[in-house]
């Protein structure tokens, strides 16, 4: 064996409730802001989540995969929209009823819950109100979070507060790639202090509703840039430490104030805010894919306070054209930088991490072989995956403690702004029939799954 993993290391498959679920108007769901974005023109094709992988009908045969598959842990996301759909209103007990079923399948087959409370698809209502550009959701989305942790309880082995926040604040708000689409570029650092307020508040709900069992999380997708020091740094500050530094430090870098100087004045940082966003947590996640290559241009650094970025306060530097072969998603492949990550991040934040994402967009194809039975031979996942795996190990034989590894996703499903176009799944999606195919990667990780290393 190249890499062995211990007993406890979790392995397993992740997902997100707009992405697979469906069923968008059942059982009192509301729109969520993924709803409204995609039906008014802003995803290749127009693809919208009406329909998904239909997971909310069809979620025992997604269970029996995993159980097929022998993952010890499923990491799958709360929609909001199902569970609080009324604003100021009651919760949905279909809502809840529903997660309530996936908690108990899953673990009427042996596999521990994951559950991610906010994956990005916000209520719309909470949308119409500004959104993250607004304080009040923080509040709304924590109290959500209370309703979700009250009813699952200990049944769930780890809640994560928010799936990427630098999605949902620089390429939301910031840019225009995700719902809402605002662009507006430093507007976005309203939104990256309110969504680490919501982490902060939601810690301490799902503590006070599900007690002290289950584990405290938030997956972060870290950026990994390389080249010059210089901007390096910059985007470390706004990218990265901008979460890190105050959910796990208790405040913001002074640097980061600095860099942004002109552009925005952090007004909406409020007395004690800090002291809500540092709470304790067990386990940080990391979502992680490629790498960047980023050089200071010459240019001067604010041109316009207003033009749409994803990056404010760094329009001094350019990406690189980075170095293949790359993924169906355009993104490098590059496993040393999953490896550098982990260690850069434990070096300096010293909590014990799980890579809650990491896979590949390919151009399957599902074939018919000779004895009629379908397949899809994604060998380049198959290896993006071992590679991926190797570096997680590497990590750990050099001290740093990881948890788990997730590959996203479960199935194919509705890559946001590229709708259904990008194929990540190990189990193939035919859109058309809803049918199921489990790929070489599905039967190839199982492999790995029992003998617990490559
Ligand atoms: C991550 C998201 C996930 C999926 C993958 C490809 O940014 O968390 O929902 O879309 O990328």
């Amino acid at each position: 064996m190249t890499a062995s993993f211990p007993d406890d290391f979790l392995f397993g498959t992740a997902t997100a409730s707009y992405q697979i679920e469906g069923a968008a108007n059942e059982d009192g769901r509301c729109p969520s802001i993924w709803d409204t974005f995609s039906h008014t023109g802003h995803t290749l094709g127009g693809d919208t989540g009406d329909v998904a992988c239909d997971s909310y009908h069809r979620w025992e045969e997604d269970l029996d995969l995993l159980a097929d598959l022998g993952v010890d842990a499923y990491r799958f996301s709360v929609a909001m929209p199902r569970v609080m759909p009324v604003e100021g209103g009651a919760p949905n007990p279909k809502g809840l009823d529903f997660y309530e079923r996936i908690v108990d399948g899953l673990l009427a087959r042996g596999i521990k819950p994951i559950v991610t409370l906010y994956h990005w698809d916000l209520p719309q209502y909470l949308g119409d109100q500004g959104g993250w550009l607004n304080r009040d959701t923080a509040y709304r989305v924590a109290e959500y979070a209370g309703v979700v942790a009250h009813r699952l309880g200990d049944r769930v082995h780890t809640y994560t507060t928010l799936n990427e926040p630098w999605c949902s604040s620089y390429l939301s708000y910031g840019g225009t790639e995700h719902a809402p689409g605002l662009g507006g570029g430093p507007k976005a650092f309203a939104a990256v202090h309110h969504l680490n307020l919501a982490h902060g508040l939601m810690t301490q709900a799902i503590r006070g509703e599900a007690g002290d069992g289950p584990e405290l999380s938030v997956t972060l997708n870290l950026q990994m840039n390389r080249g010059d020091a210089d901007a390096v740094h910059r985007l470390d500050l706004i990218a990265n430490r901008a979460f890190l530094d105050p959910m796990l430090r208790g405040y913001y870098p002074e640097e980061l104030f600095a860099v942004t100087r002109g552009i925005c004045d952090w007004s909406f940082v409020q007395d004690g805010d800090l002291e809500q966003i540092h709470q304790p947590i067990d386990v940080l996640g990391i979502n992680y894919y490629s790498t960047n290559r980023v050089a200071m241009s010459g240019r001067p650094q604010f041109p316009q306070s207003a033009t749409a970025s994803t990056a404010p306060g760094a329009s001094d530097v350019d990406w690189l054209p980075t170095e293949g072969p790359h993924t169906d998603m355009g993104w490098n492949i590059d496993p040393d930088g999953l490896h550098d990550l982990l260690v850069r991040t434990y070096d300096q934040y010293r909590l014990p991490m799980v890579v809650t994402e990491n896979g590949m967009a390919c151009r399957d194809e599902l074939v018919v072989e000779a004895d009629g039975t379908k397949a899809v031979h994604d060998a380049e996942r198959i290896e993006y995956v071992r590679r991926h795996l190797e570096a997680v190990s590497r990590a750990m034989t050099e001290g740093v403690p990881m948890r788990g590894y997730f590959v996203w996703s479960l199935l194919d499903n509705f890559e946001w702004a590229f709708g259904y176009a990008k194929r990540f799944g190990i189990v193939y999606m035919d859109y058309e029939t809803l049918e199921r195919t489990p790929k070489d990667s599905f039967r190839w990780y199982r492999g790995v799954i029992a003998n617990r290393g490559l």
